[in-house]
């Protein structure tokens, strides 16, 4: 016979001691010990309504909650045992205030369920855990907009396809990633927004014979208002769906920018040089500098969509209400956040950290004719050639270029005119990539001066968002 584990709080219709393996299976101790915090404020809020409601006594309610803070203090001691056979940390916690304060502790489960216990603690973990993640999205777009006020002149190759395209500045590319990030911190504020009701008090399923007061029960927790359905209460997860949902994207997006700093800090490229504190060697090839970090940023976002397909499908057909499928929930939910936690931290230190080297970048800009688009725009404004036209005479410009192995820029003035009479010496002008990204002044584009405004923009919006 497989051995038995201790008589447990939910035990009176068993006459068997669960199996030693039963413990270890169903079990969520191991990881749901991190929502001791949630769970005690939890506890605390349901005794004071619990006095309110006329089920404890005010001496009741002192000692459950002398009984609770000083759980709390074990707890952040690190001298609280958490034991596989209580099962959770909801029950770890009840059993102990039963131990030190005896049967008054007994009360303290009244009115309420572990379902809709558990359900209050994972959203006060995700609320709470949300506002960090927005917090470390503002610093890492500040460290962000402060590297692009200083690089708003600093010539680069913007591509598409990968390929040289048109001048653009580093300081306009950093504006683009910046926006990745505020879309990111707006999708957690919605999501914050959608989900901030408290399940607490619903009971099991059904609502509780008790008179609850539930608005009493939201005001102490901080939430915007009671949930609507008891039933809903206890069976929804959307709210951790959203959060893993708001993760994937954004650790989507830092795999965005980890690929470029990968680009941009090899030989090829050179454009970027990642400080030696945040980049490793080869244990073989003595004169390697490798970006693990950019590349292990780039990998997280695997995990990330991983946990996201993983709770979707666990509720998926999942009857209505509680099921202990949900229990599994909670882990996919921690590996996000705490990569997209350590992946915002890591990333903003690199940034803060970054060599950027402007030389290389122009000198990149040289290759590729970026000025070809504003050669056309010329032959259509000052030649007055039709847009089709003056596409074509610049493509041929650009053939004569890749036959000299220059570039369209370093063609002679006489070179240049000789392909149609109305090209005068003021096209030299155009093949200028300073004047060539200074011109792109339409509304967003990458002129110095509207690079700047947009960060000012931006940094305006931080000022906004921190009050
Ligand atoms: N540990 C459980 C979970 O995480 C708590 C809720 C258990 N409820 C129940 N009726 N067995 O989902």
């Amino acid at each position: 016979m497989a051995q038995e584990s201790k008589q447990k709080l939910w035990g009176g219709r068993f006459s068997k001691g669960s199996a030693v393996l039963l413990d270890r299976f169903n079990a969520s101790i191991p990881f749901d010990y991190k929502l001791w915090k949630y769970d005690i404020n939890g506890s605390l809020a349901h005794s004071f309504m619990l006095h309110k409601i006329g089920i404890l006594d005010s001496d009741e309610l002192e000692s459950i909650h002398q009984g609770l803070k000083q759980i709390a203090l074990e707890i952040e001691n690190g001298e609280f045992e958490f034991k596989l056979e209580d099962e959770d940390i909801h029950m770890a916690i009840e059993s102990a205030l039963i131990n030190k304060i005896g049967d008054v502790g007994k009360k303290l489960h009244t009115a309420r369920s572990r379902n809709d216990q558990v359900a209050l603690d994972f959203r006060l973990y995700v609320k709470d855990k949300i506002k960090g993640l927005q917090g470390r999205i503002i610093e890492l777009m500040s460290v962000l907009l402060d590297l692009a006020s200083r690089h708003t002149e600093s010539i680069m190759p913007g591509m598409t396809h990968l390929q040289h395209a048109q001048p653009i500045n580093f300081g306009f590319h950093l504006v683009c990633w910046s926006e990745n990030l505020r879309r990111d911190f707006k999708r957690l504020q919605s999501s914050y927004e959608r989900n901030d009701y408290l399940p607490l008090g619903v009971g099991a399923l059904a609502g509780t014979p008790y008179g609850n007061d539930r608005e009493f029960l939201a005001k102490t927790l901080g939430f915007s208002a009671p949930t609507l359905n008891a039933m809903d209460s206890v069976s929804d997860r959307d709210f951790a769906l959203d959060l893993l949902y708001d993760i994937a994207m954004l650790l989507m997006h830092i795999s965005r920018f980890a690929e470029e700093l990968v680009l941009w800090s090899t030989c090829e490229f050179g454009f970027v040089s990642i400080s030696d504190s945040y980049a490793t060697g080869s244990s073989i090839m003595p004169q390697k500098k490798n970006p693990d970090v950019p590349e292990l940023l780039r990998a997280k976002s695997g995990r990330a969509y991983g946990n996201l397909i993983s709770l979707l499908t666990t509720m998926k057909a999942l009857p209505f209400a509680y099921n202990k499928d949900t229990q599994e929930d909670k882990e996919v939910v921690f590996n996000s956040v705490e990569n997209a936690e350590i992946s915002l931290e890591i990333l903003k230190e690199v940034m803060q950290t970054l060599k950027i080297n402007t030389r290389a970048m122009e000198q990149a800009a040289k290759k590729g004719h970026l000025c070809a688009t504003d050669l056309a725009d010329y032959l259509v404004r000052e030649a007055k050639i039709p847009f089709r036209e003056a596409h074509h005479i610049t493509g041929q410009i650009v053939a004569m270029a890749e036959e000299k192995g220059c570039d369209i820029s370093e063609l002679s003035l006489d070179e240049v005119m000789s392909f149609n009479d109305r090209i005068k010496v003021d096209v030299l002008e155009v093949l200028s990539l300073k004047n060539s990204m200074n011109a792109r002044t339409s509304l967003g584009g990458t002129a110095s001066k509207n690079t700047k405004d947009q960060i000012e923009y931006l940094k305006e919006w931080i000022k906004n968002v921190r009050n």
